[in-house]
């Protein structure tokens, strides 16, 4: 059986740490090899770009090289790590991929998805997660998680009104793709957000 690529989204605070480590976890029980990691970064060149792009003080990055720099770390987080992961049999956890482009830079930033598209096609080519599990949490609830954390990134500083945009942006997708995504509300206890989606990864499993 071939190996699967996974991706982990949604808004802030929506545990995705907690929930990956899970899957991990689930995964290796099922035999499988596992790797996790990470956009933007998952390469040390990757994690470079995500200090830029994280940093709080970089008050002046554009929208577009924003989504530039996105598309960079993932250009290099797919040849090095993604690929020749899948290729050697290992099933691939990220947390995030091109969704999140879609949902911050495109509905956040209103970069046209059109765009988006165009980099999506030159960077990621045909590769896409077999399974997505968003974990959607309210934007004023999500929010609130975040700040009980104490340090903010630059992307935690925006307002309620880009965070309901990605969240809209996220629902979209997953509107439009519902063999791909399972949408998970997690605002359920742990317990039931871990059942649910231990259903996700059985059914992935089995296919
Ligand atoms: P994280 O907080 O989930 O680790 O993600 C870092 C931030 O980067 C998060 O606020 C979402 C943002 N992001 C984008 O804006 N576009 C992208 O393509 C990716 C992968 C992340």
């Amino acid at each position: 059986m071939t190996a699967k690529f996974i991706t982990v989204e949604g808004g802030e605070g929506g545990g995705k740490s907690t929930n990956i480590a899970f899957i991990k976890d689930y995964l290796e029980k099922a035999g499988k090899t596992v790797v996790v990691t990470r956009e933007p970064g998952g390469t040390p060149i990757g994690e470079k770009i995500r200090e830029l792009l994280l940093d709080k003080d970089n008050t002046d990055i554009s929208a577009q090289t924003e989504l530039l720099l996105m598309f960079a770390a993932r250009a290099q987080h797919i040849e090095r790590v993604i690929n020749p992961a899948l290729a050697a049999g290992k099933w691939v956890v990220s947390d995030r991929f091109t969704d999140a482009s879609y949902a911050y830079q495109g509905a956040g930033r209103s970069i046209p998805a059109e765009r988006i598209a165009v980099l999506e096609k030159f960077v990621v080519g045909e590769l896409r997660p077999h399974l997505t599990i968003l974990l959607d949490v309210p934007t004023e609830i999500g929010l609130q998680r975040v700040s009980e954390r104490g340090e903010h990134d630059r992307f935690e500083f925006e307002s309620d009104a880009f965070f309901r945009k990605v969240r809209d942006a996220y629902h979209l997708r997953a509107r439009q793709d519902k063999e791909r995504f399972r949408i998970i509300d997690a605002t359920l206890s742990l317990e039931v957000v871990q059942i649910k989606i231990e259903q996700a990864l059985e059914q992935l499993c089995q296919s």
